[in-house]
This record gives structure tokens, sequence and C-alpha cells, in this order.
């Protein structure tokens, strides 16, 4: 019977075979380990010599680190192993051998795996911080189901910013100028001016030159909107969001976290509602702190969201930024003129911003009146001011970066290991 190893618990005292790999090998004269990985997990296969055939054991003893083999033998309980199984080999199938492989069980330097990702991508740890990115994923498609969004997808090429023009990646398109998309908020206020509750997840593109463990050029954004609804309740809807990915994989990515030697009981704090503060609370909290040259007005860097972060073992939403650091398109609230109606949600432990949000400008005259500040007259714009000609509602909605939600729930240093093949200021490669 062929099987994968992350099923073997079906098999138990029964014999099957598996396509694996060889991670890793120990032996002696009598008895090899075989530590197997197939892609769907990691087990180790006992060969005693005394058990097997003389071919057999001397293929284990001189099997090479990434040879393919079609893997025999009877599967049992492995108490000792966080896994729970391993595999008493009695036959062992030679598909291809590997010579030299480029990364040893020794330490290598960051760059050297970077360059190896192809290949990286194969290790117990990389393994166990993709798993946690899927389960992320499908949780974020069953939350959004349950509470009856409709996914919609938004273009990638498009003749305008959402978010500022100068973090654009510039293409030809034919006759015309065209960008990578930076965020794909503006069509999402279309698309939920016509399906009501609405998310797009998908690629999304910065040519900001940043250089730190939180910046990727090429990111996956989940970005839900919802007409008839106000920030506050937008609030309430990214902490159930939250919640819920990270209950999530503490359900089902127990083994992956073990790996990671995350620590668990930081992820089982996070239950909403999730503490709020406003920006103007930040800054007396950042002065308190030792933040003496903060003024108002000015953006909060990844120092102080991490020291504001220290102050809570949940993620905190910072509210109310002065609008002159903000997207256009916010709100302005109606109590105070030179704040908006947003907040950033910052994750505990360091892992700093994860999601930006707001409530949308629906007032066309008002809107009019950014376009005039903002310099946005051009054809590319028209489409989006309509929405606030047809039928204008309240609507608001928010972004959740999926590369820093991993890095913060996998316990991830750098954004880099959190995406398959990361795209980084100086790397295109592999
Ligand atoms: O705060 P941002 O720029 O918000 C928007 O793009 C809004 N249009 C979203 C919306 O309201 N629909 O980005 C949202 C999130 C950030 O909180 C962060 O998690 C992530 O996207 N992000 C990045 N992740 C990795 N690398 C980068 N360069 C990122 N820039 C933003
Ligand atoms: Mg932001």
């Amino acid at each position: 019977m062929k099987t994968t190893i992350n099923r073997v618990s079906e098999f138990l005292g029964q014999e099957v075979t598996i396509g694996a790999w060889l991670a890793n090998k120990r032996s002696s004269g009598k008895i090899a380990f075989l530590q197997l990985r197939d892609g769907t997990g990691f087990m180790q296969g006992v060969v005693v010599k005394a058990a097997v055939t003389e071919e057999v054991f001397q293929l284990a003893k001189t099997v090479t680190q990434e040879s393919s083999l079609f893997v025999t033998g009877t599967i049992v309980e492995d108490s000792r192993s966080p896994f729970g199984y391993e595999m008493q080999v009695t036959k062992i199938e030679l598909i291809a051998s590997a010579v030299d492989y480029p990364i040893t069980p020794k330490e290598h330097g960051t760059e050297f795996l970077m360059d190896h990702r192809h290949l990286w991508l194969r290790s117990k740890k990389q393994h166990a911080i993709m798993k946690i990115r899927d389960q992320i994923i499908q949780a974020t498609y069953q939350f959004f189901d349950k509470e009856g969004f409709t996914k919609i997808d938004p273009p990638i090429l498009t003749g305008a910013a959402a978010e500022g023009t100068t973090e654009l990646f510039h293409t030809q398109y034919f006759d015309e100028e065209a960008y990578l998309s930076q965020s794909g908020q503006l069509y999402m206020e279309a698309a939920a001016m016509a399906f009501n509750r609405v998310f797009s997840f998908g690629p999304t593109f910065r040519a900001e030159k940043s250089k730190t463990r939180r910046h990727l050029i090429e990111f996956w954004m989940i970005e839900p909107e919802m007409a008839f609804v106000t920030h506050e309740e937008s609030l309430a809807v990214q902490e159930q969001y939250v919640q819920y990915i990270v209950e999530s994989v503490l359900t089902n990515c127990a083994l992956e976290l073990h790996t990671l030697e995350r620590n668990i009981d930081a992820l089982k704090k996070v239950k909403a509602p999730f503490p709020r503060i406003t920006y103007d609370q930040a800054i007396d909290i950042l002065k308190e702190k030792g933040f003496a040259d903060i003024e108002w007005g000015e953006d909060f860097g990844a120092p102080h969201e991490t020291a504001i972060a220290e102050s809570y073992d949940q993620p905190v939403f910072i509210t109310h930024y002065p609008k002159d650091i903000k997207a256009f398109y916010m709100k302005p609230d109606p109590e105070r003129d030179d704040v908006v109606l947003c907040a950033d949600l910052i994750a505990p432990e360091g892992y700093g911003e994860i999601i930006g949000g707001s409530a949308r400008i629906d007032d066309l005259e008002l809107m009019e009146q950014r376009y005039q500040e903002h310099d946005l007259s051009g054809a590319a714009y028209q489409w989006y001011l309509e929405l606030r000609k047809f039928g204008s509602v309240p609507h608001a909605g928010f972004g959740l970066g999926l590369e820093r939600t991993v890095a913060w729930i996998s316990g991830a240093e750098h954004v880099r290991e959190t995406i398959p093949f990361p795209r980084l200021l100086n790397r295109l490669y592999p």
C-alpha cells in the first residue's frame, strides 16, 4: 500500500510504501536511523541489519542526503518523537541519488540559504512556516465565507495608485503607463457597492527601498471591504478575524509550532476584543517610554510600534492618526478634523503593524476636495469618484499583510522566511 507520511496513523501495524527524500541519517554497525521527509511530513525510518537483506542495509548506510527513495516498512508508534510514529524498514529502493547537497545539517549563513531558497524550502523549519502560512490562508477563506463575504479579485495591472505614488512599480501597457498594484482597495470599494461584503486576497507590490525585517517588495494582502459599516464595526471584524486565524493555527498546526519552538501561551492570549488606544495616547506612551523627540504629526516607525506593543500581551489597535500622514481616502473624525477614522493593528512581541484600515470618505464634495489637494485629477481616478455619485454609503475596510501575520504567529524573525520565494530590495533570485 502506497501512502504519505501525514497519513501513516491510518496504517498502524501495517506495511506501507512511502516515496521520500533522505533528510538526514545516523548509523552504526547494526542499525541505521533514516530521517525521511516526503513533503507531507517528517518521519524516522529504522533499518535493523538483522531484519533486512545485506543489500538493503548497505543502501541505508550509504544513501546520501536528499536522495529520493521508495521506502517500505511497518508503521509503529514512537512515543519519544513529537510526530508519534516511525517505520520499521524492510525494503529501500533508490529512485535518484543526490550528490553534494549544498545545505548540510551544519549551520549556514542566511545569504547562503537565501541563494539556495529553492532547496532551503525542504528544511524542517521552513516547511513548518509554510504549513502555518497555508493554514492562515485556509482560515481566511473559512472566516470570510462564514461571515457572508464574497471573494472578489481586483486587477494587478492598474492605471492609478491606491496608497501614494512613491511606492509604485512602473510598466509599459502598450501606449499607456501602468503600475503593479500596491493595494486592491479602490477596486474593492467598487466591489462592496456591488456585493456588500467582499474580500480580496492577492499579491501586491511596493517599490519602497525599505530593508527591514518587516518589508517585502512583493507581499500578499487580504483586503475586506464592507458597505453600510462604521469604523467601529470594522474593528470588530478585524479582531474576530485575527482571533480566528490564531485559533485555527493553534488547533491544526501543533506539530509545526513545536518544530519552531513557538511560545504557544502567548498565542493563546489572543482573544477579542483587543485593546484600543488613540494616536494621541500612543504619543504620550512613547514620551513616557523615553522617546523624547517624537512630535504629534509624525508617523511611527518599527521602534515606536514595538515600544507600544510591549505594554500589551494582545494585538493593539492604534486609532485616529493625523490626517496628513494617512491616505487621501480616509474619513475625517466628525468630532475632530485633523485626525481620521483609521486604525493600525500592532502585533505583540515586536512584530509590528499587521493591519491597516479605515472608514472611507463617502461624501462626494469632500472627496472632490481631496482630489484637488492630492492632485488626483487624472482620468485614472474618475471611476472611483463615481462611487460617491451613485448611491454613496458609509463603508470601511482594511488590509492584513499575510507575511507579517505568518511571521508573528510562527515566530519567524524576518518576513523573508514567510513567503516561498521572497522579493527583497537586493534579491530577485531564485
Ligand atoms: O497599511 P497598508 O499600506 O494599507 C493598505 O494598503 C490599505 N489600502 C489596506 C486597506 O484598507 N484595504 O498595508 C496593509 C498591510 C500592513 O498593515 C502590513 O501588514 C502589510 O499590508 N504591508 C506589508 N507587508 C510586507 N511588506 C511590505 N512592504 C508591506 N507593506 C504593507
Ligand atoms: Mg499601514
